[in-house]
């Protein structure tokens, strides 16, 4: 453990110097750092920055209302790291809100790229920030700011210890944490919810990547954004707004270090205070999250490797057939013909599309999988030729390409993927590029009806890039693969961040020269953009095509891409560790703004086993992205497969999630019209419990639902810890009064569920998909809090129709419970098409003696049982339209 001023070193050798000591004392010289290292301390960097000689100084400031503009110079001009150092810097401070302040540092002589998505900054009142951002100044350790929360003066941003660099590939920044209780960044397989402080580096650059890739590896998308609980329990948040390659870097002072390689370093701070208020903030200025169609909230199914029409047609009618509700089933890259994106194999999967047809009449959805790269090799490939025509397609620097005369002498960077033969990629910045891929999407349509589409490898992934040959390249083809120039700045930049593992940046992906947007961008500078900038015509193309709202799943994001898609975790592997991670990862997309979301359900890679794909359908049933995925040549998976046990209790534990979805559905209306998150943290509803701060094996729903999932091989309880308040078994009604921790039973075919006092879920009757399922009998959980009190809310529309701006008919029906008595009251109410849905069952936890009767606003008697050892009371035989309000109570 590092003392205080240990603590406050700032690595000068973030390129991992393991020369000898001799070695790199010399070089850390000639960086104008301190040499000194501790003995048998591997991580307190041993040559770190020395301030007097590395910081900026004010030049010169001005400020008018809500903005400071503050010039920022060099103390030494030709000190360096690692060359090319901006002399003069500009600091701006602005508050957008009460709640919202922007920090941006920018050259300030000549613009450099920014990134190019759009934010929401609304102008609002600004009569009480609560910030306070006045405090700046030069220090021993060079120029310095703080932001501060003004109810507690705690400084929630302070670069006083320095650090401050900015070169034009290596832009640096150092902040003391005001607590150890830092969330999110993404995205990385981490090892907790709560990130720990012991020098741990994340980067961010967008990779294709498998899960487990090692301890510290970058995975598809780039989150830069931190959620932090102050001591007190107050609760901010942080974005950066830059999309090149970069890392983080905790150490215990405690402090975070960004480096960046590009760009500039532009700053979002949110206030909340509490987490949820946080993430509304965040998810307002980045975009709300989709509202994804009420079909994609049901059961999944998916694998690579069907490798035929009739193994696929075999998993659903298993799954079906053991009574497992199943919504959409998917293709993945085996059922095209050659893995050409937009077409499909006649010979394995013929009757394709006439079977999609058939599973539309039992309500089956269908959704196919869509790689960027397409094949460039072969005679009439339609999807490449009009790309071609229009000329979208990423490209070299005029003249550059080494492969011309592969590419007829045009300037397209060609690459290596899935198909057979050499890629070329769409650039989705290029003008002409989204109706070209949305027109390719329609065409398609026409031929094979899909749902909803999957983007995959859109990091993008390029295989062998700099090596000498791609994995799978054809054993008959010459030896070939992209060839980065060795001598570039921008694949083999200054700094490399941590992620970068091999001398490239261009590794497994294309080379950073790539020109985009016919021109005016470089693939340096918008690579983990890719996934991001695709997902929008993806959607709009399904929407055009298909007329209805439809779903887009996009493996590489950036923040706002949960605007138009949702996404899965990626390659993880078929092992109990992958079953835990995946709850941290699904919470931190809900941070990032993209709530729907899971990972592949019994695991992709390796053969899963039957009591693990058991524990994961049970799991998986509470992500809200719920599918079940396998890779290619593993033993098959789907649910059924394992025999009757895991069958059933997969059936079991999907009819709970399906009784649910209005729960669901409802969150998903609150997120999209106000932002914030659906699955939560424990910390995220009680930030002011300690001890939830580190809670990451239960989670969940809204405020309200817990999942306290089994995460271990053998195990048959599960601890769980209840956080203050009233809460209730979901099965067995039995009341729990929190703060305290429970081991309860939960055997082979249980999944722990319980019900926070204070609320009203609204759920509806299961069954076998959700075309179903939304005809049958609506009705209410109610549980009521310390002193009797619940409200609730449910949000209802035809689940499909594209939303504007609120455009679809819809219901919205406040719940209040008080005591004995609810009342219903429809706020909204322009739906028409009210299939007769009508509520007809309500249980009550908690209810502490049997009623003597229960009536509602006619003075009409209603049927009720009460259960007293459950003390749960069921009231039915009642029915009431779905767009009318109602009260009942009893005595
Ligand atoms: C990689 C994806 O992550 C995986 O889900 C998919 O099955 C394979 N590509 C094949 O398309």
């Amino acid at each position: 453990h590092p003392n205080e001023t240990e603590a406050m070193r700032i690595d000068c050798f973030p390129d991992i110097d393991d020369r000898p000591n001799a070695e790199a004392e010399t070089e850390c010289k000639r960086r104008h750092c301190i040499f000194s290292p501790v003995l048998d301390a591997v991580n307190i960097p041993k040559c770190y920055m020395n301030m007097s000689a590395h910081a900026y100084r004010n030049k010169s400031a001005t400020s008018r209302s809500n903005q400071q503009n503050i010039t920022l110079e060099k103390r030494h001009p030709d000190v360096s790291l690692f060359g090319e150092d901006i002399q003069q810097i500009r600091l701006i401070v602005e508050g957008l809100s009460n709640h919202l302040v922007h920090f941006k540092i920018t050259d300030a002589q000549r613009n450099r790229y920014e990134v190019p998505i759009p934010l929401q900054k609304n102008s609002e009142q600004m009569d009480q920030p609560l910030y306070d951002a006045s405090q700046s100044g030069d220090s021993e350790s060079g120029f310095y700011f703080q932001i501060k929360r003004a109810s507690t003066n705690v400084a929630l941003w302070n670069t006083d210890i320095g650090g401050l660099t900015y070169s034009h590939q290596f832009l640096q920044i150092v902040t003391r944490l005001p607590s150890k209780n830092i969330y999110g960044f993404g995205e990385n397989r981490h090892f907790g919810l709560r990130h720990d402080l012991q020098y741990r580096r994340w980067p961010m650059f967008s990779r294709d990547n498998f899960v487990n890739a090692g301890d510290y590896a970058n995975l598809y998308g780039v989150h830069p954004f931190y959620m932090c609980i102050e001591e007190d329990g107050n609760v901010h948040g942080v974005f950066l707004l830059n999309s090149n390659a970069m890392e983080v870097l905790l150490q215990p002072l405690p402090a975070l270090i960004y480096r960046t390689i590009g760009g500039v370093l532009d700053f979002y701070m949110f206030m909340g205070p509490t987490p949820e208020d946080v993430i509304q903030q965040y998810t307002q200025l980045i975009g709300y999250p989709y509202l994804p169609p009420y079909w994609s909230l049901g059961f999944q199914l998916c694998r690579y490797g069907y490798n035929n029409l009739s193994n696929l047609k075999e998993a659903v009618s298993r799954t079906v057939d053991a009574g497992i509700p199943l919504d959409v089933q998917y293709a993945d890259i085996d059922h095209m013909h050659e893995r050409l994106d937009f077409t499909i194999d006649k010979v394995n999967f013929g009757g394709l599309p006439e079977y999609v047809q058939q599973l539309k009449t039992e309500g089956i959805r269908f959704i196919i999988i869509l790689d960027p790269a397409l094949n460039s090799e072969v005679a009439n490939y339609s999807a490449y030729e009009r790309g071609f025509q229009k000329d979208i397609f990423i490209k070299w620097p005029h003249g550059t390409s080494p492969d011309s005369k592969y590419a007829n002498n045009t300037d397209i960077m060609l690459g290596y993927v899935w198909p057979n033969g050499k890629v070329a990629f769409p650039d989705f910045f290029h003008p002409d590029a989204p109706e070209y891929w949305s027109q390719l999407i329609n065409d398609h349509h026409k031929i094979i009806k899909f749902d909803g589409l999957w983007i995959d490898m859109n990091e993008p992934a390029n295989f062998g890039t700099n090596e000498e040959k791609p994995w799978n390249w054809p054993a008959n083809k010459e030896p070939w693969s992209l060839k980065c120039p060795t001598n570039s700045t921008l694949d083999h930049p200054p700094y490399k961040p941590r992620g970068v593992y091999g001398l490239y940046l261009s590794d497994k992906t294309l080379c950073m020269e790539g020109l985009q947007g016919n021109g005016t961008l470089q693939h340096y500078d918008v690579h983990s953009l890719y996934g991001w900038k695709q997902t929008e015509p993806t959607l709009s193309g399904l929407q055009t095509a298909t007329g209805k709202r439809g779903m887009v799943i996009s493996r590489s994001t950036y923040p706002s891409s949960g605007r138009n898609s949702g996404h899965w975790l990626g390659d993880n592997d078929s092992k109990w560790s992958n079953l835990h991670d995946s709850i941290i990862g699904i919470i931190e997309f809900n941070l990032f703004g993209i709530p729907y979301v899971g990972a592949d359900i019994c695991g992709f890679n390796g053969d899963t086993n039957e009591e693990l794909c058991q524990r994961w359908m049970q799991l998986g049933a509470f992500y809200t992205f719920s599918r079940n995925h396998n890779a290619i040549n593993q033993r098959v998976q789907d649910p059924a497969a394992f025999g009757p046990a895991v069958a059933k209790s997969s059936r079991q534990i999907l009819e709970i999630r399906y009784l649910l979805l209005p729960y669901l559905y409802s969150l998903f209306y609150r997120t999209h019209t106000q932002g914030g998150t659906i699955i939560r943290s424990m910390l995220h509803e009680f930030p002011k419990d300690q001890r939830t701060w580190d809670i990451d094996t239960q989670f969940l729903w809204g405020p309200c639902l817990l999942i306290a999932p089994v995460l271990e091989q053998g195990k048959i309880t599960k601890d769980v810890y209840f956080p203050e308040g009233r809460w209730f078994d979901y099965y067995s009604g039995n009341e729990i009064t929190g703060k305290r921790m429970m081991t309860v039973n939960a055997p082979r075919d249980f999944l722990p569920i319980y019900i926070r006092g204070g609320y009203i879920l609204p759920t509806q009757d299961a069954a076998i998909n959700t075309v179903h399922s939304r005809k049958n009998p609506l009705g209410l959980i109610i549980a009521p809090n310390t002193v009797g009190n619940a409200s609730g809310e449910f949000y209802w529309d035809d689940g499909d129709n594209i939303v504007t701006n609120g455009s679809q008919g819809y219901i919205l029906t406040n719940f209040n419970f008080s005591q004995n008595s609810l009342q219903a009251d429809v706020m909204h109410n322009n739906y028409r098409d009210l299939d007769d849905l009508r509520f007809q069952t309500i249980w009550v936890y908690g209810v502490p003696k049997h009623p003597e009767n229960v009536i509602d606003t006619g003075k009409r008697p209603i049927a009720f049982k009460y259960y007293s050892e459950m003390k749960m009371l069921y009231l039915y035989n009642f029915s009431y339209p779905m767009n009318s309000s109602f009260s009942l109570s009893w005595s």
